[in-house]
């Protein structure tokens, strides 16, 4: 029936009619926060290119997880700064590194706050990629399963709720969920970064995380971002693998895909808000350019539109308190 007897703004009259009739609503509960582990004690080291974000030690991580919880905030994801790096990334399998006991520290003061590790290499291994590399520097894939095998397990006996791998070998979620299997931890979840491109938005990240490769790209393992099929055999490997919950990485360039990849799978899926989807809002909202609030919660809500259940955001304290603010 069309105009004048369909009018759509009967329905946008005013904030009750709106509430009434929205389609996707951004909760707290769909946020995750990601916290940068390092070592010592009493450490705060904030990263300018990302205002409010900060590495900080097992301690401070605490703080932090007491106004997530508070916050209701579900669940945080952690990455680590290692007090040592080599080749083959050692530490990252090292059940005393900064990870591995924020992982038993949180989950004892906090046990109903999920903890997920990001499952990677390359902030522990000296040259800075995401895997084993040979004499020319290119990533060795199998080789490489092995150890993100082993840093699974690390991560399990530590107490880990789920794992998040976000190397993007082949076959990695295969191996991680063979290595939980066999060893008594069949039923912790594997979050795969399933769709992850080489991306420009990783910038800020590297500064916090200090896991910038020391030659080359990411290039050779992450996905090409002009590619939209591709997302979706990725996707369906890591599916066939045992992957619990899909992801797509980052969001904002790649709305697209997650609104494929739903449609595709109607499985849980994440978005990874990226660092520099991150940056960019809070330079322009510093520079008074930008209303902050309104441009975040904008921003989320499209994500959900486009599909995501979850939303892994450097925003979420923010989002959490706003949202609360506005009830
Ligand atoms: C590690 C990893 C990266 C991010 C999450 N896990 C960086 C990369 O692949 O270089 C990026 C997160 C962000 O930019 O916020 N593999
Ligand atoms: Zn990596």
């Amino acid at each position: 029936m069309a105009f004048p007897i369909t009018r759509m703004r009967r329905l946008r009259v005013n904030e009750v009619m709106r509430r009434m009739v929205r389609e996707n609503k951004l909760t707290v509960d769909d946020l995750i926060y990601p916290l940068f582990v390092t070592n010592g004690e009493n450490v705060i080291n904030p990263v300018a290119s990302m205002p409010g974000i900060a590495q900080m030690s097992v301690d401070n991580i605490l703080k932090e997880c007491k106004e997530i919880v508070e916050l209701g905030i579900p669940a945080v994801l952690l990455f680590g700064i290692p007090a040592y790096k080599d080749e083959i990334g050692s530490s990252a399998y090292d059940d005393e590194e900064a990870v591995q006991r924020a992982i038993r520290a949180i989950k004892k003061e906090y046990p109903d706050l999920l903890v997920i590790p990001d499952l990677c290499m390359c902030e522990y291994t000296s040259h800075g990629h995401c895997g084993i590399l040979d004499e020319k520097g290119n990533v060795i894939n199998d080789e490489t399963l092995k150890v993100l095998a082993k840093i699974a397990l690390s991560y399990a006996r530590a107490g880990a709720d789920m794992v998040a791998p976000s190397d993007m070998m082949d076959g990695r979620v295969g191996a991680i969920r063979e290595a939980l299997d066999t060893n008594g931890f069949e039923n912790i979840p594997i979050m795969s970064y399933s769709a992850k491109y080489a991306s420009a938005y990783y910038g800020p990240f590297r500064d916090v995380a200090e896991s910038a490769p020391q030659f080359g790209d990411r290039r050779g393992y992450q996905m090409d971002p002009a590619n939209g099929d591709e997302a979706i055999r990725e996707t369906r490997l890591d599916v066939e693998e045992g992957a619990d919950i899909i992801m797509v990485k980052p969001a904002l360039a790649y709305m697209d895909i997650m609104y494929r990849l739903k449609q595709e799978f109607k499985m849980p899926l994440a978005a990874y808000n990226v660092s520099g989807e991150y940056s960019m809002i809070k330079a322009a909202s510093q520079n008074g350019w930008i209303d902050e609030k309104r441009v975040v919660l904008e921003t989320l809500t499209g994500m959900k539109r486009a599909g995501a259940d979850i939303i892994i955001t450097y925003h979420a304290k923010d989002v959490a308190k706003w949202l609360k603010e506005d009830k």
